[in-house]
């Protein structure tokens, strides 16, 4: 499924030969479960030691590092929203992790960029609300930047392939 500059791509984002992949990270930097995890696996410890140097990362914001390790050449950092309800600025935040993760990428140059499904795991954040709000916010800034030129979104197993393939589809 394609929608011009923005695809769905079922597999590991760990695996992906793009200029930067988007972590799902907490406030800490420090490494965790999830995807978080399994990026700080494949990066190696040189990941752990330099996001140590950070000093952590509010959530919607997003920090930028080396791929260590892996094919990518950068990692983005952000740090989505707990999902407590949807009352408390959840949707907001969630946006603005994309936009700064793009803006962020742009300024560093990155043509393709693969994001997971930023809070839809442990931080348990509905998936197609999620997803909306993922599509929409890429669309908006592929629509005022040049960069990224290609933007991934991972489908990390067969359900949120088909929600985002219908909501690439869908046009919103
Ligand atoms: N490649 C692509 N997608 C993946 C991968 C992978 N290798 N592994 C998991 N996913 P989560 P969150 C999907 O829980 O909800 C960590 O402990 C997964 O199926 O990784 O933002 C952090 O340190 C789901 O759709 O992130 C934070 O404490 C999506 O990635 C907290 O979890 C996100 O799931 C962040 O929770």
């Amino acid at each position: 499924m394609n929608d011009g500059r923005i695809s769905v791509k079922v597999g590991d984002i760990t695996l992906q030969k793009v200029d930067a992949i988007v972590n799902a990270a907490n406030s800490s930097l420090l490494g965790g479960g999830g995807v978080d995890g399994a990026i700080h696996r494949a990066a190696g410890p040189e990941l752990t030691a330099h996001c140590a140097t950070l000093g952590g990362c509010p959530t919607g914001e997003a920090r930028i590092t080396p791929g260590f390790r892996l094919p990518a050449r950068y990692v983005i950092h952000t740090v989505g929203p707990l999902w407590r309800g949807g009352s408390y600025g959840e949707a907001a935040l969630l946006a603005d992790c994309y936009r700064n993760s793009l803006k962020l990428a742009a300024a560093h140059g990155v043509r393709t960029i693969a994001f997971p499904a930023i809070s839809c795991g442990i931080y348990g954040y509905p998936a197609e609300e999620a997803m909306r709000i993922a599509v929409a916010t890429c669309r908006a800034v592929q629509a005022e930047q040049e960069l990224p030129e290609e933007i991934l979104l991972m489908a990390f197993d067969q359900r949120m392939n088909s929600l985002l393939s219908e909501i690439l589809r869908g046009g919103d």
